[in-house]
């Protein structure tokens, strides 16, 4: 290795371990008191739903997310980390609710949802609106079936009426935006959801999918990562998030458990 390279290697795990500390300075450093966080954890959530956001607040706050979900909030590619770029705020907000409630169980994601970092429903309004605004990548994570017809038609008498034609999802109803995300992911999720894994997840949509044999399953999430957001709403190819100019990309974090983590 060159001289050149290793002085590199050093600045990045410096950086990284950098980042790494303001998240556990942030989990440790409050003066907020037990009572108080009890009331906070019941309605951060609620409430954020309907406040303004600041994004100059949540762009500080997402600090805090980067080592999992990358500056570019884009996940891995491998699926172990979701891509939450782009996902609608009101959805972000209910998961992390659910995540923070134990509702979703997401243990080593729930610190980072405790009201000792996201102190208030300001905050985690200030924070969903950050990441909802944030462009999506275009090299999403895709599934193994070139013949994506069956995904589509299983798709469009599944899921649309909820997800959307293109998986766009709803605002009002906290439905997810699905289009384009990691193909892996969306297994992982699909299963739990199904086999009652995930707590939080949809009853009419846990009978709508009881049905699905193994292929059908690929197929439609096939498919669904494979569809496209709107142009508007893709990073430009090679786009990096200029908020976080000293954050070393080709440090990727590893995988998490791949199982059940609630149970
Ligand atoms: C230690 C790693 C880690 C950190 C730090 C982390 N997350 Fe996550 N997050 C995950 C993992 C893993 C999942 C997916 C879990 C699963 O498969 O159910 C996830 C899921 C999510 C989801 C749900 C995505 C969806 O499509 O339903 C949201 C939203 C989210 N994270 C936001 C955040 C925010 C905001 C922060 C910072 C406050 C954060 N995460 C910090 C690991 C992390
Ligand atoms: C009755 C409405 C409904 C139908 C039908 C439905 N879903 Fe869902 N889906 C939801 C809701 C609501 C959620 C979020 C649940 C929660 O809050 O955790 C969800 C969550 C998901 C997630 C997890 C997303 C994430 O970001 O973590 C995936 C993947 C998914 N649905 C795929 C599908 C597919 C594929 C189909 C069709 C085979 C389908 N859904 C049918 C309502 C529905």
């Amino acid at each position: 290795m060159s001289y050149t390279s290793l002085t590199h290697l050093k600045v990045s795990y410096r950086s990284r371990a950098l980042f790494l500390l303001i998240s556990l300075l942030a989990l440790f450093t409050s003066n907020t008191s037990a009572a108080e966080i009890k009331d906070l954890k019941l309605e951060r959530f609620e409430l954020a739903q309907q406040l303004n956001p600041d994004i100059n607040n949540g762009r500080k706050l997402y600090r805090l997310c980067i080592t999992c979900h990358g500056p570019e909030g884009w996940g891995t590619k491998n699926g172990s980390y979701p891509q939450i770029a782009g996902q609608l705020h009101s959805v972000i907000i209910k998961q992390l609710g659910d995540i923070s409630s134990k509702q979703r169980g997401n243990p080593i994601m729930e610190a980072f949802t405790s009201p000792r970092v996201l102190q208030s429903a300001q905050d985690v309004a200030d924070l969903a609106a950050y990441i909802a605004q944030l462009p999506m990548t275009r090299n999403n994570g895709q599934g193994y079936f070139e013949d994506l017809s069956m995904g589509k038609q299983a798709y469009e008498e599944n899921c649309s009426k909820c997800h959307g034609e293109q998986g766009e999802g709803q605002i009002e109803d906290y439905i997810p935006r699905i289009q384009g995300q990691h193909y892996n992911y969306l297994m992982r999720q699909f299963r739990w959801i199904r086999g009652g894994h995930r707590r939080n997840a949809d009853k009419k949509m846990i009978q709508q999918v009881q049905h699905f044999s193994l292929r059908e399953e690929s197929a439609v999430m096939a498919y669904v990562a494979s569809l496209q957001p709107a142009e508007n709403d893709l990073a430009e190819a090679g786009w990096s998030n200029p908020d976080f100019p000293h954050y070393d990309r080709r440090w990727a974090p590893s995988s998490p458990r791949n199982k059940p983590l609630n149970q």
